[in-house]
């Protein structure tokens, strides 16, 4: 009886121990990225105590990708999520994998959120419950140099192999809008890599990240033509039907008035969203 007494003491105090250990990598807000890709980290709720799960991707950059230096985690949707949470009160941890199966998996409620530069489509809408819009992209097909006169928008790409990332919006415009033969990866590095090794005549994909990639890791080497096409409005996914997505959508309409939306746009694109 003594003894049970006393393991118990001694299991509640180390208990204690070990949660104080995971409060204090939570409550630093630099760590907050980092403990939430370890898995199973265990972090306080300050609500009811749960973990909401975000997929996320860890190569589209600049929305999310692992920083060189560091191997974290950042991004625009990073620090839009982070801050979202913590703005509705609930705890999140987040999950990489490729981009296709975050899709999947929000469809089949494996994810509580999904962010990853998704395009809010009337097709994922079948499966998916979206926030309102919380970036404006669209479609750019880029080239090399030695292409550039012959392919000068996407009127010159049928017959040609346009490279691009499975599941993606630019793989349905490919396949529906044009007679190009698209060639999609699971990465969207690979699509650009063929393209620069001249394996594939020019790559269609998010604005936002062909002109990031461009500049940061391409040299210039691929060169953007044409007008941008289609709206594509990213929205943050959750499983049909769940009680989450009001929260964190109140959550966006508050963040886009005090300001914070406007701090992290900044951060990651150099300039503040047009009309702010
Ligand atoms: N916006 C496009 C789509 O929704 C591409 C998004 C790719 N995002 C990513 N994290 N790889 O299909």
């Amino acid at each position: 009886m003594y003894r049970k007494l006393l393991l118990t003491l001694f299991l509640s105090v180390l208990l204690g121990v070990l949660a104080a250990c995971g409060g204090s990598s939570t409550d630093n807000e630099q760590d907050a990225s980092e403990s939430a890709t370890e898995e199973g980290a265990e972090a306080e709720g300050d609500s009811d105590g749960k973990v909401y799960t975000v997929a996320t991707d860890n190569a589209y950059v600049p929305f999310e990708y692992l920083d060189e230096e560091s191997g974290e985690l950042v991004g625009f949707d990073i620090d839009l999520i982070t801050e979202l949470a913590k703005e509705a009160g609930i705890e999140i941890e987040i999950e990489t994998l490729e981009f296709a199966g975050i899709v999947a998996g929000l469809g089949s409620g494996k994810f509580d959120i999904g962010i990853a530069g998704m395009t809010i489509t009337e097709d994922r809408k079948e499966n998916i419950d979206f926030t309102q819009p919380y970036y404006e992209a669209g479609l750019i097909l880029a080239v090399t140099e030695e292409n550039a006169n012959e392919i000068q928008s996407i009127d010159d790409v049928d017959g040609k192999v346009v490279a691009t990332r499975q599941g993606s919006t630019s793989q349905k415009y490919l396949e529906e809008e044009t007679d190009a033969t698209p060639e999609a990866f699971p990465e969207i590095v690979e699509a650009y890599q063929n393209v620069l090794a001249g394996r594939a005549d020019a790559v269609l994909y998010d604005l936002p990240n062909v002109q990031f990639y461009s500049e940061k890791e391409a040299g210039g080497e691929l060169i953007t033509v044409g007008e941008k096409l289609t709206g594509e409005d990213y929205g943050i996914g959750f499983p049909k039907g769940s009680e989450l997505r009001d929260k964190i959508d109140e959550a966006l309409t508050t963040l886009k008035e005090n300001g914070t939306y406007d701090d992290i746009y900044e951060k990651w694109f150099g300039e503040r969203p047009e009309g702010t």
